[in-house]
This record gives C-alpha cells, sequence and structure tokens, in this order.
C-alpha cells in the first residue's frame, strides 16, 4: 500500500502523515528530510555522489552514519534545502532512494511531489493544505524566537520557490484535498484515516494495492 501526502510547508502533512503510518503500520518516509540532509551534505562540502541518508524508524536522520536530526530544522537549512531541492540532479538522486524505498512495502510518503512525480500509482493521494498566515502561526509555535512577520515572510517565498517545476505541488487529479486552516490536528488526522479507508475500501473492491 502506498500513502502519498503533499502540500506546502506547515500545512500539517508531517503530523498526519506520522498518524497515518502508525494507524495503518506503514513506513514512514519523510522526503523533506532527505532534502534538508542533502542541504547539510552539500553545506559541508560533501559531494553528491557521496552522500548518503538513512531515516530510521524512530525517525532520527543519519547523515553519511552521522545523526544530524537536530541540525535539520534551523532557519538556514529551511532556505538552502528549498534551493537545493530546485536543482534537477538532487532530485533524481533523491526521487530514485524514494521509489527504492516505496518498492514492495507499505509506505505513506510526505513532500512535494509526491503524488505527481514520486508515486504516481499511490492507492491514496492526500492534498493539505492552509493559508500562509496560519502556516506562519504553527510554525511560531515550533520556533518561539522568531517574530511572526518574519516566519510569514519566508513561509510566502519558500512556496514560491517550492512550487515551481518538477510537478512540485501539483495536485493530481486523483486526490483527496484536506484544508486545515482553524481546525485541530486530530479532526485532520480523523478526516486523513477516513479518506484512506474509504479509499481502501474502494481498492479493494475494484482492483489490487500497491505493496
Ligand atoms: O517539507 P520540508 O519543509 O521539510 O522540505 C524541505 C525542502 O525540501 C522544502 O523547501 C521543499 C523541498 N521538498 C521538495 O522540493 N520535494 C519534496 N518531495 C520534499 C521537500
Amino acid at each position: 500500500m502506498q500513502i502519498a501526502i503533499d502540500g506546502p510547508a506547515g500545512s500539517g502533512k508531517t503530523s498526519v502523515a506520522r498518524a497515518l503510518a502508525q494507524h495503518f503500520q506503514c513506513l514512514l518516509v519523510n522526503t523533506g528530510a532527505m532534502y534538508r540532509a542533502v542541504a547539510l551534505g552539500l553545506m559541508r562540502r560533501l559531494k553528491l555522489s557521496d552522500i548518503q541518508i538513512e531515516i530510521r524508524p524512530d525517525e532520527r536522520v543519519l547523515l553519511n552514519g552521522d545523526d544530524v536530526t537536530e541540525q535539520l530544522y534551523t532557519p538556514e537549512i529551511d532556505e538552502l534545502a528549498s534551493q537545493v531541492a530546485a536543482r534537477p540532479e538532487v532530485r533524481e538522486f533523491l526521487i530514485a532512494q524514494q521509489r527504492a524505498l516505496a518498492r514492495d512495502r507499505a509506505v505513506v510518503m510526505e513532500g512535494r511531489d509526491i503524488g505527481s512525480v514520486v508515486l504516481p500509482h499511490a492507492d491514496v493521494k492526500l492534498y493539505l493544505d492552509a493559508s500562509p498566515e496560519e502556516r506562519a502561526r504553527r510554525r511560531c509555535h515550533e520556533r518561539p524566537n522568531q517574530p511572526y512577520e518574519e516566519i510569514l515572510a519566508q513561509m510566502r517565498a519558500r512556496d514560491a520557490r517550492d512550487g515551481v517545476g518538477f510537478g512540485r505541488l501539483q495536485i493530481a487529479p486523483d486526490t483527496i484535498v484536506i484544508r486545515t486552516d482553524g481546525r485541530t490536528l486530530d479532526d485532520v488526522i480523523a478526516e486523513a484515516v477516513r479518506a484512506v479507508e474509504a479509499a481502501l475500501q474502494r481498492r479493494s473492491t475494484s482492483g489490487k494495492l500497491n505493496g
């Protein structure tokens, strides 16, 4: 079974993906963390072909064997990962690894291009969305030392860049769009679980599941 979750930064997709992976007993793959790890590797002057990324079941991220989880979620890596993700050779490098992770195993994979490019035949495709203001407010809770206005400006700049090219943030026709403005996480998770259950029900009566 393949569940694809896409959406812009701060849309809640990581929390929803985590809950779905637990509920449906799937491997969780956070592709944003992979782009962040590549950004850190390139910052450390590693060659792209020498970069090895491992995401552990407990979500710790290893870069060439070194646990870098805490270093991936800083304003500097937010910026750098967004730039690095616009390079075709980086996308090619990571998309091949993401497809390999989803081969022959049940996954919940989250990112920007999962339903459109990485797993176009996913059993369920979800797209989580929220206004930039709402997403900036959420990010503010995670980063209390950064002013709201600054976070909002960075969010808008990142939206503009993250949505350009490579099928990123393109909503495939068979996608279920969930708007999350003003809703609790539990409420959104419950809707996502229902959407996956309904899609799986339809698939099991009409055809075969992936993985
Ligand atoms: O989801 P995130 O904020 O951790 O992602 C980090 C960066 O990587 C973000 O700028 C968008 C980019 N990204 C991408 O281009 N494609 C993906 N599948 C996942 C993330």
